[in-house]
């Protein structure tokens, strides 16, 4: 990494889509300075630049970083992600959310670092009626996860009316998969995403698979979602943090595939890719989980000439085995 690279602040960079992040930012010839309190993150997924321990609700931990770094952007992964974890304790999903999101913007200010890329989510819209779904369907969050990204990203328009911060906030369907050269992947504890789950299930480790849901208005009954790989999505972060650094203006993109994959049709990839067959346990569905999310994706290939390049559910699923297979093991 050169000396004098590009430093760019990366919150949550200890994480599974952060750290993918980082790896692309330092491929691109960035250097990612990691901001994370590794409450969910590992520290050994900080591999391509240093990594501050803190926490963003924590504006002087923030002040100190902006100050000895020089970054001169901000990537914000940084939050709590469990859709049921937030219906039961909403208030630390607005703390660390919300206030951690508003902490990080004063501290921009402070800083005069203005442009920022920020996870959001197809939470945002809730259940919408229709698909696939493009960036202008109302906001209607069915949750306060989806509330809290809402918020942030309402909070990033008032600071962009009144003080002129930039951002591209990327509202990413499914992320799913792992880096190919598996030195780093999904690992949530508890772990709540369907292929992690699945592949649990099939290696052995996990006896059942809770499949919620066996009655939606779809072809297998199932729910159907939008599974985008962690690469393409990191290139997309770049793509957006070279588009802001260039001078463009205020984005929201959706992040996908335009491409829908019900729960049956991910457990039966998984199957055929481990060879393992996966009991399965059917459950009612859950409150709040929309039978169908697929990404328009359309502006972010218009805008960003970005585009899902990594496709198919075979592929997703043996790069998420790989790295699962190195890992726990
Ligand atoms: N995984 C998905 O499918 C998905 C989908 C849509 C949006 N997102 C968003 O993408 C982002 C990253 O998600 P992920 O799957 O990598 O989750 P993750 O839990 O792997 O990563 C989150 C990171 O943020 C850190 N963190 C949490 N609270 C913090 C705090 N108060 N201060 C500093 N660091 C803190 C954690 O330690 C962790 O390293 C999140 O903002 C999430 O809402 C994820």
């Amino acid at each position: 990494m050169a000396a004098n690279s590009t430093k760019i602040l990366v919150t949550g960079g200890a994480g599974y889509i952060g750290s993918h992040c980082a790896k692309a930012l330092a491929t691109a010839g960035y250097e990612p300075i990691t901001f994370d309190n590794l409450s969910t993150g590992h520290r050994d997924f900080v591999r391509w630049g240093p990594l501050i321990e803190g926490d963003v609700r924590d504006f002087s931990a923030l002040a100190s970083a902006f100050k000895k770094y020089k970054p001169v952007a901000v990537m914000h992964f940084a939050s709590l992600i469990s859709v049921g974890e937030s219906v039961a304790r909403p208030e630390l999903y607005h703390d660390v959310n919300v206030t951690g999101t508003l902490v990080l913007l004063n501290a921009m200010r402070e800083a005069k670092v203005e442009p920022i890329v920020f996870s959001s989510s197809a939470a945002v819209y809730g259940e919408p009626q229709v698909s696939p779904i493009p960036e202008d369907t109302p906001f209607s969050p069915s949750s306060p996860y989806g509330v809290t990204k809402a918020i942030c990203e309402q909070m990033m328009d008032h600071f962009g009316s009144a003080h002129g911060t930039r951002s591209v906030r990327l509202r990413y369907f499914n992320a799913a998969g792992a880096d190919p050269g598996g030195e780093i992947g999904e690992h949530h504890e508890p772990e709540t995403h369907l292929i992690p789950l699945a592949l649990d299930v099939a290696l052995g480790r996990t006896d059942v698979l809770q499949v919620y849901g066996n009655d939606y208005p779809t072809p297998d009954g199932t729910a159907v979602r939008d599974y985008i790989h962690v690469v393409d999505l990191a290139e997309a972060h770049v793509g957006s943090l070279k588009f802001l650094l260039d001078g463009g203006e205020t984005l929201f993109l959706n992040l996908g595939t335009g491409v829908g994959a019900s729960v049956i049709e991910v457990i039966e990839t998984v199957e055929k890719v481990t060879g393992k067959t996966i009991k399965q346990v059917r459950k009612p569905r859950r409150l709040g989980d929309a039978p169908v999310l697929v990404a328009d994706s359309g502006r972010a290939h218009d805008v960003l000439s970005w585009r899902a390049t990594r496709f198919g559910l075979e592929t997703i699923v043996t790069d998420s085995l790989r790295w699962s297979l190195s890992r726990f093991s």
